[in-house]
């Protein structure tokens, strides 16, 4: 659940700004919201410098994830444009690893486009691709692309 309404403006402040909208990928207010209340969805938020942004302070980046048993998928995972390159993403996944970790996750799953320049930081992390679905995405001009899974095991 939301600890904070906040914290849905906060996320979706950075998500109106960070996703191309060329592919869809982007949620609605409504979707964040459901995901929240189906529940075993958790979130996190980073300011500028990577911690947790304090009261009132607008978010950087901000993860969505849910668990099933010891998997955690990621749902969402995004760093505003004027924040990239600056680490917050490694750090990011940094984080989600160890709150999963202590959650009794085993493994984190994600699934991206193919051609997802996210895919250089993924690997750089450890993630390591463990399938793919052909012509699962379409862009807005039509184009399919493959989707392809992603794995990290947490040790
Ligand atoms: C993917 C995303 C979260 C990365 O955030 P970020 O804060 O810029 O990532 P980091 O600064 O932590 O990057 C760490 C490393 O990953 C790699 N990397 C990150 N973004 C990259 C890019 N666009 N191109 C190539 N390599 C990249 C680099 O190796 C980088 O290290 P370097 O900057 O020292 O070269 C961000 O680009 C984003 O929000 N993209 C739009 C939303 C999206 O597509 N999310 C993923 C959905 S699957």
């Amino acid at each position: 659940m939301m600890e904070c309404a906040d914290d849905l403006d906060r996320i979706m402040a950075v998500m109106e700004a960070a996703f191309d909208p060329a592919f869809g990928e982007a949620w609605s207010r409504r979707q964040v919201e459901d995901a929240m209340l189906i529940g075993n969805c958790h979130y996190l938020l980073v300011d500028s410098r990577g911690h947790p942004p304090p009261p009132g302070i607008p978010a950087a980046g901000f993860s969505l994830s849910r668990c099933s048993l010891d998997e955690e998928e990621l749902l969402l995972f995004a760093v505003h444009p004027g924040f990239r390159r600056k680490g917050l993403g490694r750090n990011m996944l940094f984080r989600l690893t160890e709150a999963a970790r202590a959650r009794g996750i085993r493994r984190l799953m994600l699934e991206m486009r193919r051609g997802n320049p996210a895919e250089a930081l993924y690997r750089a992390f450890g993630f390591r691709p463990v399938g793919e679905r052909k012509n699962y995405y379409r862009s807005g001009s039509g184009e399919a692309i493959d989707a392809i899974t992603f794995a990290y095991t947490i040790e």
